[in-house]
């Protein structure tokens, strides 16, 4: 069997119709979307349609989105652009599950005297929205950022609802939804977002490329100073073949939306009652909350991640133990300490995410494996 890949949460194979609008950029489409000829006038139409594609993935206007370099970026403008509209107001909410390109600009911001409030999730991954309504002071609280859904459990979080309560309070809401979008709907006016960040290569789009979501009101200060491409929001020529790739992946997953979840929870649900028959004291991580279709995340009783990830790797299976940020990193994760999984499963934890391409026969290859991969390294374990 070839390799096979469950590891789409870290990123995923860039699509054949998303390469097909890429090629030509890099070929007769060459050109600089602002020179003022014809090659240059037909860069900026592929820049302006794959801006119309993003909007209409996001249910949304194309002036309401800034390209960028991908959701690190989208998260430090959205945050760092609040900061600067509204210097008085020196409290955020956050949570201590979101991804690094969130909690780094925060903690920056804590160093210039903020006081960054981060919220604790539940045994299944959940906020108490109680708790985060009560977090709020009026007049102090400038922004609350949490994500949609969690890069390493999937498991979602119910945007409309923060959205009303940041809405109430008058407070910014940012959403990292990376991870999310083109997985479930999303429509920003319904959720009251005044920022939301995506990437490209999450959905099987050009790595490099991203896109924030900037609502009519929500400020947005430029991090890249220069020229004045994309409004004088982010200076730099565009990045047109990453450009036309984002839009062309947008379009491919506004396609596929309406049937992703049923598909492909079709797959990850039997992997999940599968490894549980198997080895039923193996604990799925957020498995009552609601999550993307996508994503298990599932610890084994006194095994090692890192051993279970290259021996599956060793056997043609990519997956990977938590973020992919965090991959070399020998520590349990963050993510799942924060949750309180029992020290016996912490290190052990697989993240297997699927994607669109992957098979029933892959899944099954993959449960075949298993067993006899969790034995190795329980061996290993007490060693
Ligand atoms: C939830 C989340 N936010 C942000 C990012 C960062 O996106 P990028 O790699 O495009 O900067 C990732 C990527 O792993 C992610 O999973």
């Amino acid at each position: 069997m070839n390799r096979i890949y469950f590891d789409n949460n870290a990123t995923t194979q860039v699509a054949p119709e998303v390469r097909t609008a890429i090629l030509p950029t890099l070929d007769e489409n060459f050109g600089n979307p602002s020179s003022a000829h014809r090659i240059g006038e037909r860069a900026r139409q592929i820049v302006d349609l794959a801006r119309e594609q993003v909007a209409e993935l996001l249910s949304t206007q194309p002036a309401r989105i800034l390209f960028t370099s991908g959701g690190s970026e989208s998260n430090n403008i959205a945050i760092f652009s609040a900061a600067r509209a509204y210097p008085n107001r020196k409290h955020i909410i956050s949570s201590v599950v979101e991804h690094p390109s969130v909690q780094a600009p925060l903690a920056f911001l804590a160093n210039q005297g903020y006081e960054i409030e981060l919220l604790p999730v539940d045994h299944q991954g959940n906020l108490d929205l109680d708790r985060l309504t009560t977090s709020i002071r009026p007049g102090e609280t400038l922004m609350i950022s949490l994500m949609g859904a969690n890069n390493e459990t999937g498991v979602i979080w119910p945007l409309a609802t923060i959205g009303k309560i940041c809405r109430k309070n008058k407070v910014l809401f940012h959403s990292d939804v990376v991870q999310m979008v083109g997985k479930e709907p999303l429509d920003p006016t319904q959720i009251n977002a005044d920022y939301l960040s995506i990437a490209g290569h999450k959905l099987h789009g050009p790595k490099g490329v991203g896109a924030l979501y900037a609502s009519r009101t929500a400020p947005v200060f430029p991090l890249v100073l220069g020229a004045s491409q994309e409004h004088g929001k982010r200076a730099g020529t565009e990045n047109t073949p990453g450009i036309a790739g984002l839009g062309a992946a947008s379009a491919l997953a506004a396609q596929h939306l309406t049937t992703y979840r049923q598909e492909v929870a079709l797959l990850r649900d039997r992997l999940e009652s599968k490894i549980l028959t198997a080895l039923p004291d193996a604990l799925i991580n957020g498995r009552d909350s609601d999550r993307l279709a996508n994503t298990t995340n599932i610890c084994f009783k006194h095994c090692s991640s890192a051993g279970l990830i290259q021996e599956l790797d060793e056997r043609g299976i990519a997956v990977s133990g938590h973020s992919a940020c965090h991959s070399g990193d020998l520590n349990p994760s963050p993510v799942l300490s924060a949750m309180q999984v029992p020290e016996t499963h912490l290190h052990g934890a697989l993240r297997i995410s699927l994607c669109r391409d992957n098979t029933r026969a892959e899944v099954e290859h993959f449960l075949e494996l298993l067993p006899e991969i969790v034995a190795k390294s329980r061996r290993n374990f007490a060693a």
